[in-house]
This record gives structure tokens, C-alpha cells and sequence, in this order.
């Protein structure tokens, strides 16, 4: 007995270690695979015994036990597939194949011994590397791209031959491998997004969705139609920094997860679902759970437009995923999680008409369909927004010199490797656990002491001082400084009472 043949399993895009054990013994003819597989993995049985065949190996009389421990998790896919054949190949080869701890096999089979590539074989390589592996045996795909973003050796190996030689350390030969993964090209969500040179006025909006860029804080922005809600919406992707290596990675997985197109860019994502999108495909899920748009929007942006039609109950569920940066889906059988750690910015209209507190046109709503309106716009998520923005039309003069994203982006860059380097994880200001950004932010005594005092004066809750000191963070970051300033506070809490006009002003509606 020596160490088990390893592979990697996920559970949404969670992986965990699968221990491949096989145990052959005379006995009649049977092969049996436990440790709660699926119907895809029963099927590896016909793939691993037409291999064996194909390797001539004797199976006559022989019971075939096959064990994918932990015994309790369920397995899904074909990606065992090699593993499988290996763990039985050691026991009945006389020629020892020897297996480290160190060492990883995803691959499917096909009937006459080659490696194949299967669904959800760009996630098990990222996960494998997070959970230590040194080595992946994998199919024959081009993972130069992939190799860039990864400390691990990735090995792509032709057939089963190779898979023994490379086990028993012996050289592989280079091969021409297809390239599986799309390439850099231009990913549909980035393309003709208008500079943020482009819009003109909106000085103050501006301003805090630069914050929020960089420190991954949640927007909301409502105003009269054609005031320029989504060009704003579209502009701020543009001012958000590239992904490093890692994270691009973390994303494409999630990406070949839900079997969506994206380039292998370094962008962030960008999603602006349609306010009829369906529950599931928002949140995720389905009967084979997929990732639905707040994941598909990690590490980027998700915009919802016309935020005031979506269905109340939609925008109730990403509450808990906005907070936790991940979500879960509870399926009969077993359950999911998703990485979902986006930047919510959302537009709507002030009312049903869209023309309420314009000094374009009369507004033709009722007090009554103002209030229900704004409600269901904001009232679900209204405590978890950083930045509420009331826009009205600007008229078209340029502000001069306007700034283009290039130049934003370098300050957003810089203040989110600042936090980054702080909290040692990909985490931002906006979503880091309140516990450490308590332990690390630098707040002085007497700079607590004076937002304790605004916070009692104002009958702000804890929530929000935590959420002041956040913003105060981001602030100083996009400076650069160590710590945080008195004029960073003062700004916080200034974006903290226009937030509060709005609710005042829905609260008004409510009593007129
Ligand atoms: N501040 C601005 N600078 C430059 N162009 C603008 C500005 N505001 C609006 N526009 C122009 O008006 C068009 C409509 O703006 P936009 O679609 O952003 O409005 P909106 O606020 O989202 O309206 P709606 O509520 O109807 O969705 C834009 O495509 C752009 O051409
Ligand atoms: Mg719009």
C-alpha cells in the first residue's frame, strides 16, 4: 500500500481532494465504483475497461472495488476518469507505479486509452493549485496561458502511456497540443464602453464612482430618463483596474463553470442582466446548478438598469451574497457555492414616469406610486449601498480638462493594491471582513471618537460607522496614504447624508 492516487472534485467552484483507491481480487467478474457517484462517473467503468483492454490487462475473475473517498461527498463528471484507471493499473501491474502526494490526475478517457479534456476541467486546475498540488496531470490542452497564472507544473499528457511514464519519472515528449481555451481576443463585455472623458458634468458622480472603483463599494443612481444613468454605468468599467493573474483565472473558471463565453482577459467582468431575468438565473442554480450573473460578475461589475422593475424578491435575494461575497445553493442533493464578490451599481428612474423632482417636465405620478416605486427600488438593498447619486440633466458642457479612465484607473489601481498588500487576500475595503478592517485601517482615538459622536448625533446605527470607516479607507487609499485622514472621514460622511437625503425624500412622499 502506498499513497492513494489523487484527484480533485468541486462542489460549485469549492474543490476538495478526492483519494482514488481500487482493490482487485478473485472473485467473479464485477466492477463496482462507490463513494456516491453520479451517472456520468458509473459510466467510467466501460472507459477504464476498454483501457485495461487495451493495455491487455487480465481482468477474467476478478472483482474490481473502486473507492472515491471522502465517501460522503458527491462526485460528479468524468474527470476521475484517469485516476481511476491508475489506482487499478497499481494493483495489478508487476512493475510498481509510484504516486506523490504532490501529484493530481483530471482527465476523462477515451475507449482506447487517450486523455480527454471534460467539463469543468479549467476550475479543477485552479482549485488543485489552491489546494497545494505541485503537479496536474492533465489531457492535451494547451495550458501555456493558464501555466502564466499558476505556480504548479501543469503536465498535458497524450494517452495512458504517457500518464505511466510521467508517473514513473520518466521524460514525456513535447506534442503539438490544440489550444482548448479563447484566447485574449476582446471579451464582448468590454467592448464600446464610452471613456469617462466621454461624459460630461456629473462632477460628483464622478467623484464617487471613483471611490467606488476602488474600493469595491455599491452604487446606486437614480435620476430622470436620459439623464445618463447607463453611460455612467458603462464608463465606471471602464475606470476599474485589470484583474492580476489569479483572479482573471478565478473568473474564466467561473466562466467555463456556466459554459459562458469570455475571453481569457484580464478585464473585470461586466453584467448588466435584464430586469426580467428569472431568480435562478441571477443568483444561480437550476437542476445542475450553474453560476448565475452575480457570480459571473465576481471581481467586476454588475449593473442592473431600471432597477425599479426587477421583481422585489430578486433583488431580496442578493442581500446575503453582497455581504458574504459568496453564495450558496441549497439543492436536494446537495449544495453549491459560488464566488459572487461584485460591485452592484444600479439605475433607476425616481418614479414611473421618470420625470419626479425633474425641472424638465410635470411628474404625472401619485405621491402613492412615487413612494411604491422607490421602494421597490432601493428599499431592499438601500443598507447596503455605499453611494446613493440623485442625477438631473447637466446640459452637455465639458468640464475641462476631463479626465479620461486611463488616468483613473491609475489611482484605482494603486489604492486596490494598497488594500490588497493590507488585508494579504484579494479582498477591498468594500467587502473585507468588518474584523479586519477594524485591526488594520489605522483609525486614531480621536479620529473613532469624532465619528462616534456624528453617529450619535445623527442616530446612525454601527453599520454604518463601520461603513463610514470603509469609505474613509478607500479615500485615503486613492491618495496612497497609510493612514486615514481627517478630510477622508468628512468626505465619507458627506456621502452618508446625500445618501440620507434620498430616504428622506421617499419618506416625505410616504406622508404627503
Ligand atoms: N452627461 C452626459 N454626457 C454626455 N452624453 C450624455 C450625458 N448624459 C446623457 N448623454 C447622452 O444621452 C444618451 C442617453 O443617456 P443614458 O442612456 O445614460 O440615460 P439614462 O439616464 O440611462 O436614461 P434612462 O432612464 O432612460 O435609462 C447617452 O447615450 C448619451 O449620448
Ligand atoms: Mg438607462
Amino acid at each position: 500500500m502506498g499513497q492513494d492516487v489523487l484527484s480533485v472534485g468541486l462542489e460549485g467552484m469549492k474543490g476538495h481532494i478526492v483519494r482514488v483507491e481500487a482493490n482487485v481480487r478473485s472473485d467473479k467478474d464485477q466492477f463496482v465504483i462507490v463513494g456516491l457517484p453520479d451517472a456520468s462517473i458509473k459510466e467510467s467503468k466501460e472507459r477504464v475497461l476498454s483501457c485495461l483492454h487495451a493495455l491487455d490487462v487480465d481482468l477474467d475473475m476478478k472483482k474490481v472495488t473502486i473507492h472515491l473517498s471522502p465517501a460522503d461527498k458527491r462526485k460528479t463528471g468524468t474527470g476521475y476518469d484517469a485516476a481511476m484507471l491508475v489506482a487499478v493499473l497499481r494493483e495489478v501491474m508487476k512493475e510498481p507505479i509510484p504516486f506523490d502526494a504532490s501529484t493530481c490526475i483530471l482527465a476523462s478517457l477515451s475507449l482506447d486509452g487517450r486523455l480527454e479534456s471534460f467539463h469543468g476541467l479549467i476550475p479543477a486546475i485552479q482549485q488543485a493549485v489552491l489546494l497545494g498540488f505541485k503537479r496536474v496531470l492533465l489531457p492535451p490542452v494547451d495550458v501555456r496561458v493558464l501555466g502564466k497564472a499558476l505556480s504548479a507544473e501543469l503536465i498535458p499528457l497524450a494517452d495512458v502511456h504517457q500518464l505511466l511514464d510521467c508517473l514513473r519519472g520518466q521524460g514525456v515528449i513535447a506534442m503539438d497540443i490544440p489550444n482548448v481555451l479563447v484566447k485574449e481576443e476582446e471579451s464582448p463585455d468590454v467592448s464600446h464602453q464610452p471613456d469617462f472623458a466621454s461624459v460630461r458634468g456629473h462632477k460628483e458622480a464622478k467623484r464617487a464612482l471613483e471611490i467606488a472603483a476602488a474600493g469595491g463599494h455599491h452604487v446606486l443612481m437614480t435620476g430622470p430618463p436620459g439623464c445618463g444613468k447607463s453611460m455612467l454605468a458603462d464608463a465606471f468599467h471602464t475606470i476599474l483596474p485589470d484583474l492580476p493573474n489569479e483572479e482573471m483565472l478565478e473568473v474564466y473558471s467561473i466562466y467555463h463553470l456556466a459554459k459562458e463565453r469570455r475571453g481569457f482577459s484580464s478585464r473585470p467582468p461586466y453584467r448588466s442582466p435584464h430586469h426580467s431575468a428569472s431568480a435562478i438565473s441571477l443568483i444561480g442554480g437550476g437542476t445542475y446548478p450553474k453560476p448565475g450573473e452575480i457570480s459571473l460578475a465576481h471581481r467586476g461589475v454588475l449593473f442592473l438598469d431600471e432597477l425599479g422593475e426587477f421583481s422585489r424578491k430578486t433583488l431580496d435575494m442578493l442581500r446575503q451574497p453582497m455581504e458574504s461575497g459568496e453564495v450558496t445553493i441549497s439543492r436536494v442533493r446537495q449544495s453549491v457555492t459560488y464566488p459572487s464578490s461584485f460591485t452592484l451599481l444600479a439605475a433607476t428612474n425616481p418614479c414611473p414616469c421618470g420625470y419626479h423632482g425633474s425641472n424638465e417636465r410635470y411628474c404625472t405620478c401619485t405621491p402613492q406610486q412615487v413612494r411604491a416605486y422607490q421602494l421597490k427600488a432601493s428599499g431592499p438593498l438601500l443598507d447596503r449601498l455605499d453611494f446613493v447619486l440623485t442625477l438631473t440633466s447637466v446640459g452637455l458642457k465639458q468640464e475641462m480638462p476631463a479626465e479620461t479612465s486611463e488616468k483613473v484607473r491609475i489611482r484605482t489601481r494603486q489604492a486596490q493594491l494598497l488594500q490588497k498588500n493590507r488585508y494579504n487576500s484579494p479582498s477591498l475595503n468594500g467587502t473585507v471582513a468588518g474584523s479586519v478592517l477594524l485591526a488594520t485601517c489605522g483609525l486614531t482615538e480621536r479620529q473613532n471618537e469624532l465619528l462616534e459622536t456624528v453617529c450619535f448625533s445623527k442616530k446612525w446605527s454601527n453599520r454604518t460607522l463601520v461603513k463610514l470607516i470603509r469609505l474613509a479607507r478607500t479615500i485615503s487609499d486613492l491618495e496612497g496614504l497609510e493612514y486615514i485622514t481627517k478630510a477622508s472621514i468628512e468626505e465619507a460622511i458627506h456621502w452618508k447624508q446625500v445618501a440620507d437625503l434620498h430616504q428622506d425624500a421617499q419618506r416625505i412622499h410616504g406622508t404627503t
